[in-house]
Parts: structure tokens; sequence; C-alpha cells
């Protein structure tokens, strides 16, 4: 077996890297070699998210691939973000540090499942999640994120009747606030359906100043209780603003790193999961992603994000059309 077959059955570049490298050091002087821009989720290791060129939600991340002038993306995110990012810049090599790197939501979602139950209920738009495969993309009429969500459904005319997928606590809160009565896929996301709300009203007693905010993608207990709901971006922001010195924070703990450093003054406290002893609740997927492996990645250009064109060519279209309904949302 060569060295690539090894790679590609591992997912990733298997190679020792001599100690005393300066990895950050390499990283950046690849980055300039190869005109690559490295782009990080929230949802990062914080030594990931200090080098990146951009770290954002899932809207600004898609929106920085479909504008960048690199020759390189590299997305330190997970697998569909990688996808959607060459779904938006097909001409540019978009890699990613690991192809294990998955979403249980997205794989909550198979495209041949899906495309049945479009089938099931004729006369639909099909609006899905960000977190989908390019083949689901494929399938829907709009995109979403977190971010954009509200205001795309309710843009919606009503006598258009809606699929939401593939999130159901994201697709449940929509439907409340939107009123819109919606068909929507049983999916969630195993990260943000993890979180105890008796572990979250037991913290609260510790520190009864703080506010809750949460993810639209955590279950209704959880929102109920939950003083701001919004995307990663609209919790960092909504954390600046807020007349408020300490927050209780139900998402993913990669976020806790921004909201340090934009509030410096500020106590940000993980809202701990059901089955940990441990207090955080980190998605094991996004944490497959390492120094050690961008530096490898960007050197051997590997492992590379690849779309079917047929795919692309219609995944593209429910993603601008996105972009279109987004408006303003797309500049903050
Ligand atoms: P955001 O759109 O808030 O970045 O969320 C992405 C995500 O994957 C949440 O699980």
């Amino acid at each position: 077996m060569n060295i690539h077959s090894e790679w590609l059955k591992k997912g990733f570049v298997d190679e020792t890297i001599p100690a005393g490298v300066d990895l950050i050091g390499a990283i950046k002087k690849l980055k300039k070699e190869k005109n690559a821009l490295l782009m990080a989720h929230y949802y990062q290791k914080n030594e990931i998210q200090d080098i990146a060129d951009f770290v954002g939600d899932s809207l600004a991340l898609a929106w920085e691939a479909s504008k960048t002038n690199a020759d390189i993306i590299l997305l330190s995110g997970v697998l569909f973000m990688g996808e959607t990012a060459k779904i938006l810049s097909p001409d540019k090599k978009v890699l990613i540090p690991d192809f294990n790197a998955g979403c249980s939501l997205a794989d909550s979602c198979p495209a041949d499942a899906f495309e049945k139950f479009i089938k099931q209920h004729p006369g639909h738009t099909v609006v899905t999640y960000v977190n989908t495969t390019a083949d689901v993309k494929a399938l829907s009429d709009i995109v979403v994120t977190s971010t954009n969500a509200v205001k795309i459904i309710n843009s919606i005319p009503k006598n258009e009747k809606i699929i939401f997928g593939p999130d159901r606590n994201l697709g449940n809160y929509l439907q409340s606030i939107s009123g819109r009565d919606m068909v929507i896929w049983d999916g969630a996301c195993h990260v943000h359906e993890k979180f105890s709300v008796e572990k979250i009203v037991d913290l609260k007693k510790a520190y009864p100043e703080a506010e809750i905010i949460a993810h639209p993608e955590c279950k209704k207990p959880v929102l109920t209780i939950a003083d701001f709901i919004g995307s990663t971006a609209s919790l960092l922001k909504y954390t600046q603003t807020a007349n408020c010195n300490q927050f209780i924070v139900a998402t993913e703990s990669g976020i806790l790193h921004q909201m340090q450093l934009a509030s410096k003054g500020k106590t940000f406290i993980p809202a701990p999961p059901s089955d940990s002893t441990c207090g955080c609740n980190d998605c094991e997927f996004m944490r497959l992603n390492t120094l050690e492996k961008i530096y490898l990645t960007l050197k051997h250009e590997y492992p590379e994000v690849i779309v079917d064109e047929n795919i692309r060519v219609k995944a593209i279209k429910p993603i601008e059309r996105m972009f279109e309904l987004s408006g303003d949302l797309l500049k903050k």
C-alpha cells in the first residue's frame, strides 16, 4: 500500500512532524507561499482560531468562501462546511484537515431518504439547514443557517407549505417563532441535544446573576429557560452588548474563546451535558482538527474536498437564494 492510499484510508495525512518544528511559523509560511486562506469555525480549538485568517459562523464562512481571492481554502471545521466552500468556489482547491470530521446532524439526513420524504409531501418549499451534505442541498429550494433562518422563513409567502430539515429542534423553534406550520425532518445535533436542563438550573443557582444563552439546536426545555437564543455569531454579539457580566453558554464550548477575547471582564460558564462530569460539551468531530493536521494538510494539499459537478450546480442555487434573502445579515 503506498503512502497516499494509507492517508485515504485514514482520512488525513499521517506523517511524523520532526520535534522542534515551529508549527505556527510553518503554517504561516505555507499559507503565504500557496496563497491559502485558513478559515475556522467558532467550535475549533483556541489555537486554531488564533492563527486563522477568518473565524466565523456557518453563514460568514460560506459568504467569505464565495468572495475570496485565495487559491486554496483550508476550512477548519466539519465536512459540510468544506463542501459548502467548494460549491461556492469550484475553481479553488478546498482542503479540510481530517475527512473524519463529519457532522451528526448532516449524517442524520441521508439524501435518498430525504428525497423520499420530499416526494411524500409534494408542493412544499424545501428549506434545509446548512448542516447537510451537498446531495441534500441539491434537493433543496433554500438553505438557511441559524443566523438567518427566522428572517428567511418569515420571507416565504404564507400560502407556501414548508418542509424543514434536518434539525427538529431548530425546526420546532422556527415554527414557534414564525407561527408557520412546517413538516420537519427528525434529525438532531448530538452535542446540542445533550445539554442537561437540570444541570443548567443548578448552575443558575450558583450564578444567579448569569443569563442563560442557547443555540437553537438545543432541545425545547433548554430553549424555554434561555434568556437569549441565537446562532454562534448572534450569541457572541449578544454577550458583547448585553448589560450582564455572566453568561451560561449552551452551545459547543469553542465559542467561549471569542467571547472571552471580546469581553475581557465578563465570565462565561459552559453549560454542562447530561452525560459527563467535566462540565464541558465539545464536538468530538470539530475537535479532530489540530495544528499538526493543518500544517500537514497545507504541506501536502490533502485531504481535498471534491463535489460532483452535477450536484454542485444544483446545490449552489439554494445557497445563492439564501444569500439573496439574508440581506444585511451578511454584513454583520
Ligand atoms: P452556526 O451557524 O451558529 O455557526 O452553527 C453551526 C453549527 O454547526 C452548530 O452546530
